[in-house]
């Protein structure tokens, strides 16, 4: 199973996902490759935001850097998860048609979702819009672990 998160940077609300994901699945030893994309390169080569690092202490994001997301990332990965709709749909316009079932939203993984649907960008708030993206995400992270055991299971 190969999972790409994508946000817009790649330096907030996609890298926590990568981090907290990659760090759920090595916990729980599920096979997974995982990383994260941005759907614009404005910040390509940057490491995560401070404030998201410091959001989730207990997480590493070593390793991670910003790119953007690229026309192979349509083949190569599984399952593509933006964190809200402007994303989803920017995804949307450049996958070929064949492979948009690929393309969801994170929160449709969060118990509460459509409740919550997108996880607000917190670029331009203070720390209390970080540690929100720090629980939607880790929530949704656990949900999206147990829907992919229980499709490995039925394989
Ligand atoms: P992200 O947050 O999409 O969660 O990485 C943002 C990072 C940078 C900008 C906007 C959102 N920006 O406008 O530079």
């Amino acid at each position: 199973m190969k999972v790409l998160f994508v946000c817009l940077g790649n330096i907030c609300r996609s890298p926590t996902a990568h981090a907290i994901f990659r760090q759920l699945c090595a916990e729980q030893k599920f096979p997974c490759e995982i990383e994260s994309a941005g759907t614009s390169a404005s910040h390509k080569g940057e490491a995560p935001d401070p404030r998201s690092i410091k959001a989730a202490p207990d997480v590493s994001f070593k390793g991670i850097y910003s790119r953007p997301v690229l026309p192979n990332d349509f083949v190569d990965y599984d399952l593509i998860l933006a964190m809200d709709l402007d994303n989803l749909q920017e995804l949307k316009r450049r996958c070929p048609s064949e492979l948009q079932h690929k393309l969801h939203l994170l929160l449709e993984f969060h118990p509460k979702y459509p409740d919550f649907r997108e996880v607000p960008d917190p670029y331009y708030g203070g720390a209390r819009g970080f540690e929100l993206v720090r629980q939607l995400i880790a929530t949704a992270c656990e949900g999206l672990l147990v829907n992919l055991k229980a499709a490995n299971l039925t394989k």
